[in-house]
């Protein structure tokens, strides 16, 4: 089964190690000197021993079977960062063994020990807030704010888990005969495969890990090729606080290899994706014949619905949001904006003006607002998009094209005037182009929302109470933000419908998703 041909799960091919995996790499023929502050930077993770390159299996730093290795590069500068082994079915079907062996002993502690385990992974990553925040600028080009951000969101799922651990409740039920007892016991599912994307490097691991660990399950982590090294150092500070041999064990490189021994081993029980909807798809088809469950978060098309009574502050800082956190590279970023008739022209410019203050630079640099998309097919399908909607009578307000600074920076964009036969009202845009659309009546904008086979995020802005109710109950997304742009939390469920996934993360939903509902039938209670 291809699982690597999506966008969003980028394959590099392998190739012999050359020199000990734990060196930061030389400068190949294509990729710029490193520059002194990545330089400093990886210096300063590989002393503090958190650039790990090799895989974990069974609580060992593994190399590949072969030696074969892959490289991580920075997207802002080209650099090559690290060399990490290149894994692919042998060690996976190890790290699944290892995992399996391990279910037994963590299944069994009591819910209070595996808590205080995933308490202590938590204080670690906060503790290496910033280094890790430094990981995820290096090797995704996120801005250093935005990426210690998203270590605070990660870590946030292993706190909320660890507390979690503890009120996985049974049920007991009314019995149907007199001399009966009936009950319900929750139980953790067995082991979990989990595939994770290069958007997040560390939080698409955390909220599938930490509901994992905490109710028994035990991982096997495929991290994004593009992206391992911050999950290898999660995956460090896991084994520092206590996360015992084989519960928690990364391997990555060989995507297909990888994920067709997790999705063809009986003894994985559960898949969970975060990635494109064609691959999702494909998973979903390779999980069958061995009954796996399986969660799925997926692609998006979110609308950002802007009705003529919103505050026009408000929506535009919104949608702001929306669209250009991680420079518009997350499922959930708006990726049409819906804009009434009698506030269209006055959003426009607005919008405009506020996406012109953006900073576009090297997310290392202070004050850079937007880092580079994650590498070229990246730009080209957004340049594809662009081009597509020009030639069909879109007009650019702002942006458009590629950013001066080169590799692959593209300017923040607005495009005006776009309608339902261009691609980009159709398809996730994944880039920082917003593309503004005209409706006329509160209908027309949920006819248009909801015309998707997608169904992830949807935002409106409105200063009525009644149409935001009537509005987000027609919405058929999993998840509305009202007069907000930035909705995602430990706390809340996350997850779609339609196309956009099966299942729910983070908040108490998210644990049914690592549990198994088993009903005990107690007979003959009458008995002396
Ligand atoms: C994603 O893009 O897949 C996740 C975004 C979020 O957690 O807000």
């Amino acid at each position: 089964m291809v699982i690597g041909a999506a966008a969003r799960v980028a394959i590099g091919g392998c190739r012999k190690l050359v020199s000990s995996h734990t060196s930061l790499l030389l400068v190949s023929s294509q990729c710029r000197q490193m520059s002194m502050d990545a330089q400093s930077v990886s210096e300063k993770l590989r002393s503090s021993g958190l650039l790990r390159t090799q895989g974990l299996i069974g609580g060992k730093w593994l190399d590949s079977y072969d030696n074969k290795t892959i490289k991580v590069n920075n997207p802002a500068t080209g650099e090559i960062i690290a060399d990490v082994a290149c894994m692919g079915t042998k060690e996976t079907n190890d790290a699944i063994a290892s995992s399996y062996e391990a279910f037994t002993s963590w299944s069994r502690l009591t819910a209070g020990e595996r808590s205080k385990v995933l308490r202590r992974w938590y204080d670690l990553l906060i503790a290496h807030k910033e280094e890790l925040g430094q990981l995820i600028t290096l090797e995704q080009g996120k801005p250093l704010k935005e990426a210690i951000g998203e270590v605070a969101y990660g870590a946030s799922f292993i706190e909320y888990y660890a507390e979690e651990a503890k009120r996985v409740y049974g049920d007991i039920i009314p019995p149907n005969l007199s001399d009966r007892r009936l009950l319900v016991l929750k139980q953790p599912v067995g082991v979990v495969g989990a595939i994770t994307p290069w958007n997040f490097p560390l939080a698409m691991i955390t909220r599938k890990v930490g509901p994992a660990l905490a109710s028994g399950c035990t991982v096997v982590v495929k991290p994004s090729e593009l992206t391992p090294l911050t999950a290898l150092a999660a995956a460090e500070l896991a084994l520092q606080a206590g996360v015992p041999p084989g519960a928690l064990n990364v391997v990555m490189g060989n995507a297909p290899e990888i994920g067709d021994a997790l999705l063809t081993s009986p003894q994985v029980r559960k898949i969970t994706f975060t990635g494109s909807t064609a691959v999702g798809k494909k998973l979903m088809a390779a999980a069958a014949p061995t009954v796996k469950k399986v969660s799925l978060e997926l692609g998006g098309n979110a609308p950002s619905i802007v009705f003529d009574d919103a505050d026009l502050d408000v929506a535009v800082k919104g949608t702001l949001a929306a669209k250009f956190r991680n420079s518009g590279q997350t499922c959930v970023c708006a990726n049409r904006v819906l804009v009434q008739d009698g506030i269209y022209d006055k959003f426009a410019e607005a919008f405009s003006e506020a996406v012109q203050k953006l900073e576009v630079g090297d997310g290392f640099r202070d004050g850079t607002t937007q880092g580079p998309l994650i590498n070229d097919a990246a730009v080209q399908k957004v340049e594809t998009f662009v081009q597509d909607a020009v030639s069909k009578g879109a007009k650019i307000i702002i942006g458009g094209k590629r950013h001066s600074l080169g590799m692959t920076f593209y300017e923040p964009t607005v495009i005006r005037d776009v309608s339902d036969n261009m691609i980009m009202s159709k398809e996730e845009i994944f880039g920082p182009v917003a593309p503004l659309i005209r409706f006329k009546t509160e209908e027309d904008a949920i006819r248009i929302a909801n015309d998707t086979i997608a169904g992830l995020a949807a935002y409106i802005f409105t200063n009525s109470v009644q149409r935001s109710w009537r509005v987000f109950e027609a919405l058929e997304y999993g998840l509305v933000g009202v007069n907000e742009g930035l909705i995602s939390t430990e706390v809340a469920p996350f997850g779609g419908v339609k196309q956009s996934g099966l299942g729910r993360e983070g908040s108490k939903y998210g644990m049914d998703e690592y549990l198994e509902i088993k009903y005990v039938c107690l007979g003959d209670m009458n008995r002396h």
